[in-house]
């Protein structure tokens, strides 16, 4: 069966976390992925964060999956004919250099397009143009600036950082559905063009709500957050609203049985609307069904602490999952705390390809999120990192049809070698 993106070759130059996750997406959609990396040196994450010595990370094998590796220095003049020829033959090219590094080694988008019109060249930087287009960005710089941070939380905590990696991951999938988009209007016009997508811009796209309750401030206070039950004034910014939903459902991360000792033994509770009976019944509070503070939504909007106060005490006399399995008999939304041991070990997860298990010839099986977009005629099999430089002389051979000859004289040119170490290292 052909994937969905067969054909499509993709230059990946992308490194870390936000880029790599882009181009691994659009190779389990069947494109063809070369990653071109730095000889000798390679994606800086190979070595991050290392578990087994000498073997390339779990942060490396697990955001590079089904791609191949070449490795070529595009400073040295032949590495850059070479990276002229795979412009050449390539649809598009996935960069998230810091800013300025692409126009540095040569290749700014005007010489691109000269050297191939349909190219499509797709790049993140940090934030869009604007006071800090020339600053280089990590995750929870990302976070910080574009809105999470301020509003995750306790309210009189400090601002806090998520474990999701919404800047990275998050941005890398925008840039994946810009690349696409950019790829099908190809198809009409024939011609490549710019894709960029800021981390900045990324995570406040993810903190829409956010915006939405920053201007609904300005008409009032914002009843479903806890502190309007407390009596607690608003400022004139969004506060932290630790785990009050972010929707007109109010919910809480309650208490569950053995709670004292597992950190994770919680659930999310919604109290939805039309299941508010229900929820009254299951835990002794037939009362409240007709009760004019607790009856309707609005009513119960101040109490809401005395109401999840008085759930938690159901909750707690339950597991999470046997409060989950009570729960959505009655259509009552919500969601366990999962560890990330328990996400590893989970069966369904398991069955659908969501989580995967892969063998990598120096590290052995390990652990890996597959493909969480799943198409019924385009299947994603998950396929190992490619150690460094592994399909060099391969690409070489193959995607540019260069000679023995050719091939002989770009390894004596250098622009394979790795960089010279510095004296005084
Ligand atoms: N051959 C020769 N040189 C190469 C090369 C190759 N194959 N690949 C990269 N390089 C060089 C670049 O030319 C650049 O050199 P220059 O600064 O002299 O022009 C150098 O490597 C460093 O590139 P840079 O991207 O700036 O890496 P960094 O480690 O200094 O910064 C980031 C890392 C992530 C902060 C930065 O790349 C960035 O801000 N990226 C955009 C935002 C982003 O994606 N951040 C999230 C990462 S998960």
């Amino acid at each position: 069966m052909t994937k969905a993106l067969t054909g499509v070759r993709i230059l990946d130059f992308t490194h870390v976390q936000s880029g790599p996750t882009c181009t691994q997406l659009l190779a389990w959609f069947g494109a063809d992925v070369i990653k071109v990396e730095r000889p000798g040196v390679g994606d800086i994450t190979r070595g991050q964060l290392q578990d087994i010595p000498k073997v390339d990370s779990l942060y490396f094998t697990m955001l590079n999956h089904n791609k191949r590796s070449i490795t070529l220095d595009t400073k040295n003049p032949k590495g850059k004919e070479v990276l002229t020829e795979l412009i050449r033959k390539c649809d598009v090219l996935v960069e998230n250099f810091g800013p300025g590094v692409l126009d540095r080694m040569g290749f700014s988008w005007e010489k691109i397009q000269s050297i191939n019109p349909k190219m499509i060249v797709a790049s993140i930087k940090g934030f869009g143009p604007g006071p800090y287009e020339d600053c280089k960005v990590y995750e929870n710089v990302a976070q910080c600036t574009g809105g999470a941070t301020s509003t995750t939380g306790f309210r009189d905590g400090v601002p806090l950082v998520t474990g999701a990696q919404i800047g990275d991951s998050g941005t890398g999938l925008n840039l994946a559905l810009g690349i696409v988009t950019a790829l099908y209007q190809r198809t009409r016009t024939g011609n490549g063009q710019r894709v960029t997508a800021a981390m900045q811009d990324g995570v406040l796209n993810l903190c829409r709500v956010k915006l939405r309750d920053q201007q609904r401030l300005a008409h009032g206070p914002l009843t479903e957050y806890s502190q309007y039950g407390e009596g607690i004034p608003f400022g004139d910014a969004v506060p932290r609203a630790a785990n009050d939903s972010g929707g007109g459902q109010p919910g809480r991360i309650l208490k569950c049985k053995g709670w004292e000792t597992d950190p994770n033994a919680y659930i999310y509770f919604i109290t939805q609307a039309p299941v508010w009976e229900k929820i009254c019944d299951l835990i002794g509070e037939p009362g409240w069904k007709t009760h004019p503070d607790y009856a309707k939504p609005a009513a119960r909007l101040p109490r809401l602490n005395e109401i999840f106060a008085r759930i938690e005490q159901w909750t707690m006399t339950k597991t999470k999952f046997e409060a989950m399995e009570i729960l959505n008999k009655d259509d009552i939304p919500c969601g366990p705390i999962l560890s990330m041991k328990e996400l590893a070990e989970d069966k369904s997860l398991r069955a659908t390809g969501t989580v995967v298990e892969v063998d990598h010839p120096t590290r052995g099986r390990y652990l890996s999120v597959g493909n969480p977009i799943k198409l019924s005629d385009s299947p994603s099999e998950v396929t190992r990192s490619p150690l460094l430089g592994e399909h060099t002389d391969e690409i070489l051979r193959q995607v540019l049809g260069f000679s023995d000859h050719q091939v002989a004289e770009i390894h004596g040119s250098g622009a394979l070698d790795p960089p010279r170490k510095q004296a005084a290292e």
